[in-house]
């Protein structure tokens, strides 16, 4: 069976500031490769406050808004190309760290610090992932220009012909 083009979805992962800070790039990218995903789109950046404004405006009547901004504005992200958002965000856990799973990239790397308060605590969870197929596109258009996508075609895998 061969996926048709409509059932290819885009999300978009994002290494948050304390993701990157803590040196868990390569174990959160590594977990994408591992599961099977396909990596089109990889940059290191230092998120201006517009941008994060754009990214996140669904958000912008919550309480957390502010602090998020600040936050995700604070040190690099590193973004990621293109997966399935379910199964990414099952691979990534809870929102709330201290609810996420074992297993799951929250629930293995996030922690409550103690420096925060409990709600900031919870947004600072690590790693971002598209919640749905709209939200992969858009998200992937707000980060990626024309050009930075690579398209390529991995090996065939024996086991699935
Ligand atoms: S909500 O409230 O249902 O929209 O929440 P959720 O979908 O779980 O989270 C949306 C994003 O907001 C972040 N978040 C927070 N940031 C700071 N403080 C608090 N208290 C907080 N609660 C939720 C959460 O990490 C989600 O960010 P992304 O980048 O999408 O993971």
């Amino acid at each position: 069976l061969v996926a048709s083009l409509e059932q290819v979805e885009q999300t978009y992962i994002m290494v948050k500031p304390d993701g990157v800070q803590r040196g868990l790039v390569g174990e959160i990218i590594s977990r994408f490769e591992r599961k099977g995903f396909k990596l089109t789109g990889l940059k290191l950046f230092q998120c201006p406050k517009e941008l994060a404004e754009e990214h996140y405006k669904d958000l912008k009547s919550k309480s957390f808004y502010p602090t998020l901004i600040d936050y995700i504005t604070s040190g690099p992200v590193v973004w990621e190309g293109v997966g399935v958002v379910a199964s990414a965000r099952k691979l990534i856990g809870s929102t709330n760290p201290l609810q996420a799973e074992p297993g799951t990239i929250r629930g293995d790397f996030a922690v409550q610090t103690g420096r925060y308060s409990d709600n900031e605590n919870v947004g600072r969870n690590v790693v971002h992932g598209s919640d749905s197929p709209e939200n992969g596109k858009r998200e992937t258009a707000l980060w990626f220009k024309e050009g930075e996508l690579c398209e390529w075609t991995p090996a065939q895998a024996p086991w699935l012909m």
